[in-house]
């Protein structure tokens, strides 16, 4: 064979090797995947085009010039997942500890470019530690580098970072700054300083997992949006993840073909809402009933659990799914589970992804706990994102739509395109309890038989307001609707919107409350 036909395969054999099978051995007995097989479970079979193989760093610092490995430590190119294109980096943990050098920042940031360029998402395996130490701050520019990069593409291209190993210090800002997370138990973890700073800053004594681990992540602090049991089920979720999401903003999301009918009856939701208008039930139900063969993927599912947000479709199409969860402190608002559902209603406006709103929601919660962290500025941050979203828009009220939650609720009054109510409904400015007290006080302090008179009092003001007709006397709500024809008329009413146009006042940007 020509000389140079063997010199390109044995390169290509020793790229393919990283830091060696030692190293590779040591990556396995972690339980870890090495960053090719990463990336083969993630794209389509045969799919993936490798670039910049033979990039290697240029460093002369601390010996580094004795060991330049093909790559540096990212594996970068194209692959496709449903038969779309999608860009992809892959840290690679055996070189160098997949640490971030000049020329490994530089295959990463030419990758995003590319990304940006041909309208495609952007995917990062992250497994590293951190800034190349022996390069000091040419890493660090390389980093913001991306972050530039990261923050340009936000709203243009769909962002993805899978957290597989460590990711600590400025390095965390790049996921930070995507659009989704995903973490593994018990294998990644990311924060801004790692344990032995914190003991010395603030002699807390806390482990790599309690400190930044995925279920910290989830629960706690909401930086992570899916939490998986290992490396092989994490990459399958974000295959998942993608199929619901359009390439760029430039173009509609894609179907994913069904076998559900568009007219199927949901007769089981006739009866799911309890007679008792206190008593929870599981809106997750609700919505496995109404979607396309009962798949909904759930998007920070253990964070602000007070409100389900995620992804479905209907009829083939997409759609983003902003829900409150009677069975999570009865469904109410608060600082988390608004933030998490401002940034989900962005991300489907940023995406056309149109938005469906199921709501039965008590209001804000009270408390100096919510009102001294911010529960105005935060609680803010949803109603802002459903006023400023121009896709399609679809509110489903099941039961309760009480005072300021109500607004807030993607409701007629803030462009919801079609607001419908179940008879179930209880549209007003508060419970029936709440009001008669407040009312009535004097009245109920002067009667002899005050608990029978609370009961009368409370069953007249249930009877005028605790209901969908006082709002759809006004046109707040479209139409009253049988819980059983729900899946059938949000279908038919995401036909009408299909090709649905409407736009905000032009601006640099507006200045969502932060
Ligand atoms: C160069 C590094 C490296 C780094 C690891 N290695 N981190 N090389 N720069 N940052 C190398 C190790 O020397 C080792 O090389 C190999 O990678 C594997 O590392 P181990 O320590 O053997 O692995 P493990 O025990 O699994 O520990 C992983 C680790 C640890 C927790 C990540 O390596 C570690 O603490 N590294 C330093 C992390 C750090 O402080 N980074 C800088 C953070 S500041 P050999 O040859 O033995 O295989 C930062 C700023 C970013 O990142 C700012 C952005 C704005």
């Amino acid at each position: 064979m020509n000389k140079r036909f063997t010199l390109l395969e044995q390169l290509r054999k020793e790229a393919q090797l990283g830091g060696g099978e030692k190293r590779i051995e040591a990556q396995h007995k972690k339980g870890k995947l090495t960053a090719r097989e990463r990336i083969e479970l993630l794209v389509d079979p045969n799919s993936f085009e490798e670039i910049d193989m033979f990039v290697r760093h240029r460093s002369t610092n601390f010996g580094l010039e004795k060991q330049k490995p093909l790559g540096d430590g990212v594996v970068t190119g194209t692959g496709t997942i449903n038969g779309r294109t999608v860009c992809i980096f892959s840290q690679d943990f055996t070189v160098f500890g997949g640490s971030l050098s000049e020329a490994h920042a530089e295959k990463i940031c030419k990758i995003m470019d590319l990304a940006v360029k041909i309208g495609a998402p952007i995917i990062g395996l992250n497994d590293s530690g951190g800034a190349r130490i022996q390069e000091g701050v040419v890493s660090l520019g390389g980093y913001a580098d991306i972050f530039l990069r990261n923050t340009l593409a936000s709203g243009v291209i769909p962002q993805i970072s899978v957290i597989l190993g460590p990711c600590a210090g400025g390095a965390v800002y790049s996921p930070a700054i995507t659009d989704f997370i995903f973490m593994v138990k018990n294998s990644s973890y990311m924060f801004v300083t790692g344990p032995n700073v914190v003991k010395t800053v603030t002699h807390e004594d806390v482990t790599f997992e309690e400190l930044g681990g995925a279920e910290t992540h989830a629960e706690k602090s909401g930086v992570s949006h899916f939490t998986c049991e290992d490396e092989v089920e994490c990459l399958l979720q974000v295959r998942h993840l993608v199929s619901y999401l359009p390439s760029s903003n430039r173009v509609k999301p894609p179907t994913i073909p069904t076998t559900d009918s568009d007219t199927r009856e949901c007769t089981m939701l006739d009866s799911i809402i309890p007679e008792n208008s206190n008593k929870p039930y599981d809106m997750k139900l609700i919505i496995k009933e109404i979607v396309d063969e009962g798949v909904f993927l759930e998007v920070h599912k253990d964070f602000g659990t007070s409100l389900l947000t995620g992804f479905s479709t209907l009829s083939g199409k997409p759609i983003g799914i902003v829900a409150n969860q009677p069975n999570a402190l009865a469904g109410v608002l608060d600082i988390k589970s608004s933030i998490k559902g401002a940034r989900f209603v962005r991300f489907c406006d940023a995406f056309n992804i149109p938005l469906v709103v199921f709501e039965d929601v008590p209001g804000f919660l009270p408390g100096t706990d919510q009102e001294w962290n911010g529960i105005i500025r935060n609680g803010a941050k949803l109603l802002y994102a459903f006023c400023e979203a121009t896709v399609p828009k679809v509110t489903i009220i099941t039961r309760k739509a009480y005072g300021g939650a109500y607004d807030v609720m993607n409701s007629k009054h803030i462009r919801g395109d079609f607001n419908f109510a179940w008879p179930t409904a209880e549209i007003a400015v508060m419970g029936a309890k709440g009001a008669v007290e407040i009312l009535h006080s004097k009245e109920l302090a002067s009667s002899e038989d005050s608990a029978t008179k609370q009961i009368e009092l409370e069953n007249e003001y249930s009877e005028k307001f605790c209901n969908p007709y006082e709002a759809a006397l006004r046109g707040y709500i479209d139409d009253v609707i049988l819980p059983s024809t729900t899946r059938k008329r949000l279908i038919s009413t995401m036909k009408i919107l299909e090709n649905k146009v409407d736009s905000n006042p032009w601006k640099k940007h507006g200045n969502i409350p932060l």
